[in-house]
C-alpha cells in the first residue's frame, strides 16, 4: 500500500562538518512509502495524488529513524546501578543480571520490552549485545523479525574473568555464534555481530575462535570494547602481556577492519590510532556511559583528524538513557570539556546518516533517500512546556534541532515508522 507521511522532512546526503550543503529539508515536505520502502521524499505539493492516503505530521519534523550503534539487550534492569566504575560495575551488577538470561522465557520477555523501549526513544536500529546464552540471541532476532525492525545483534563470547551462569567455551562460543550465524544472518532485516565481549573476559583460544568465525562470515559485523578505562586497560594488558597495546590484542586475532565496532575507544596510544585509521576500524562514542561511569572524556575532533569515522550509542545500561537525543546532550558536553563542539547538524546526522556509513548501511538506512528503508521518526520541537517557551526564541533549523538536541528525549518523540509501519 502507498502511503503519504507528510511533515518538515530532514535527510542528509553528506557529513555537514565536511561539506557546506550536507542536508535537504523541505518545510511542507512528505515522504511517500510503500511495501516499506521509501518511493520518493521531496515537498508535499509535489508528491500528492488524488486518492493517495495521507498522515500528516506537521509542524512535526521528520527524520530518518535514529540508529544506535552500541547497546546492551541485556541491561535493560542493570540502568541506573549506583556507585560503581567499569570492572566493579560489571562484576556486582552486570554479570549477575546478565545470568538471569538463561531462564526460561525471561530473554523473550525482555526483547518485547527492549525494542518498545527502541521504538519509543525513536530509533529503529540497534547494534546489540545480547547475553552468552544463544537464547537471548534467539529472543531478540525473533521479536524483531515479528516488528520487521533491523537489528544487528550477538551473544557475547565470553570464556573467563565472570561468573560461571555467563561463561561459554571456545568451542561452545564459537559453535552457538555459527549456528545463530547460520540461522539468522541475513534472514529478513537481520544481521549477525560476532561478538568477543572484550579481551578481559576471553581467552586467547576464544578470541582465536572469533577470529574464524570473522574469516569464515566476512560479511557479519564484529562488536568488542576497548580502552574504556584505565583500570581495565591495566588488567587486560596483564592478560595478554605481549600484545603492544590493547588494540593489538584484537588486531592480532585478525578482528581490525572497517566491520568492526569498538565501544568507547577513550584512553588510545599513538599506534592505536594509527591502527585504527590504517584498518578502517570504527570507535563508537558512549556518552552517558561515559560520564556514568566515570570512564573519561572521548576524543571525537582528535579521531575525526586522523580520518577515523567513530559511532554514537546509548551504551545502555552503563548508558543511562535509550534516547539518541539524550546522548547527542551529553555528547555535546563531552567534547565541549575536550574544546570541540558538536553542531546540532553533526549531531543529527551523526545519529542517523553517520551510523550508518559506520555499518556501511548507508544504502539502506540513515536518509529519506528513494529505495531506503522507511524507518523515520517524527520529533516534536515543543514536546514540553520548557521546551515550547524555548521555542518562541527560536528561528533557525539549526537552533530548533539544538533544543531538540539539549532538552529532547522520550516525550519528543511523536512516532516512529519501522519499515513503513506506525509504532506507537
Ligand atoms: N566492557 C565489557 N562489558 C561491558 C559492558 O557490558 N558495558 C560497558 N560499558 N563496558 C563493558
Ligand atoms: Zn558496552
Amino acid at each position: 500500500m502507498r502511503q503519504l507521511i507528510r511533515g518538515r522532512t530532514l535527510s542528509f546526503h553528506a557529513d555537514p562538518v565536511e561539506v557546506e550543503n550536507a542536508f535537504t529539508y523541505h518545510e511542507d515536505g512528505a515522504v511517500l512509502v510503500e511495501d516499506g520502502k521509501i518511493v520518493a521524499t521531496g515537498d508535499y505539493a509535489t508528491l500528492r495524488a488524488d486518492g493517495l492516503p495521507e498522515i500528516d505530521h506537521r509542524p512535526n519534523l521528520i527524520l530518518p529513524g535514529f540508529i544506535d550503534t552500541h547497546i546492551h539487550f541485556p541491561q535493560v534492569q542493570v540502568v541506573a546501578s549506583w556507585g560503581a566504575q567499569l570492572l566493579d560495575w560489571l562484576n556486582t551488577y552486570t554479570f549477575p543480571e546478565e545470568a538471569r538470561f538463561s531462564q526460561q522465557g525471561h530473554a523473550p520477555a525482555m526483547a518485547e520490552k527492549f525494542l518498545d523501549l527502541l521504538v519509543q526513544h525513536g530509533t529503529t536500529t540497534a547494534v546489540a549485545f545480547c547475553s552468552v546464552h544463544p537464547q537471548s540471541a534467539e529472543a531478540l532476532f525473533s521479536a524483531a523479525e515479528a516488528r520487521n525492525m533491523a537489528m544487528i545483534a550477538g551473544k557475547v563470547m565470553m570464556d573467563r574473568n565472570a561468573p560461571e551462569a555467563v561463561l561459554d567455551t571456545p568451542q561452545q562460543g564459537y559453535d552457538d555464534s555459527k549456528a545463530l550465524i547460520e540461522k539468522w544472518h541475513g534472514r529478513g532485516r537481520q544481521r549477525y555481530a560476532i561478538t568477543p565481549r572484550f579481551a578481559i573476559t576471553s581467552t586467547p583460544q576464544q578470541m582465536e575462535m572469533a577470529g574464524q568465525l570473522a574469516r569464515e562470515h566476512p560479511d557479519c559485523h564484529i562488536q568488542t570494547h576497548l580502552s574504556e578505562n584505565l583500570d581495565e586497560i591495566a588488567f587486560t594488558l596483564s592478560l595478554y602481556p605481549k600484545a603492544r597495546d590493547y588494540l593489538d590484542i584484537y588486531e592480532t586475532y585478525g578482528l581490525l577492519g572497517d566491520k568492526i565496532l569498538l565501544g568507547h575507544s577513550i584512553h588510545l596510544e599513538e599506534r592505536e590510532i594509527a591502527r585504527m585509521a590504517e584498518t578502517g576500524s570504527h570507535p563508537v562514542f558512549c556518552p552517558t556511559s561515559n560520564l556514568f561511569l566515570g570512564s573519561g572524556l572521548f576524543d571525537e575532533g582528535g579521531l575525526r583528524a586522523r580520518g577515523i569515522r567513530a559511532g554514537i550509542a546509548t551504551d545502555i545500561g552503563g548508558g543511562t538513557s535509550y534516547s539518541m537525543l539524550q546522548t547527542m546532550n551529553e555528547g555535546y558536553k563531552i567534547l565541549q570539556l575536550r574544546g570541540q563542539k558538536l553542531h546540532p547538524f553533526a549531531a543529527f546526522h551523526w545519529a542517523t546518516r553517520g551510523n550508518a556509513l559506520v555499518l556501511g548501511m548507508e544504502d539502506r538506512i540513515g536518509t529519506l533517500a528513494a529505495g531506503t528503508d522507511a524507518d523515520l521518526v517524527v520529533l516534536n520541537s515543543r514536546a514540553t512546556p520548557a521546551m515550547t517557551l524555548r521555542m518562541e526564541r527560536a528561528t533557525t533549523l539549526a537552533e530548533e534541532l539544538f533544543i531538540l538536541q539539549i532538552m529532547g528525549d522520550d516525550r519528543a518523540i511523536a512516532q516512529t515508522y519501522v519499515a513503513g509501519k506506525p509504532m506507537l
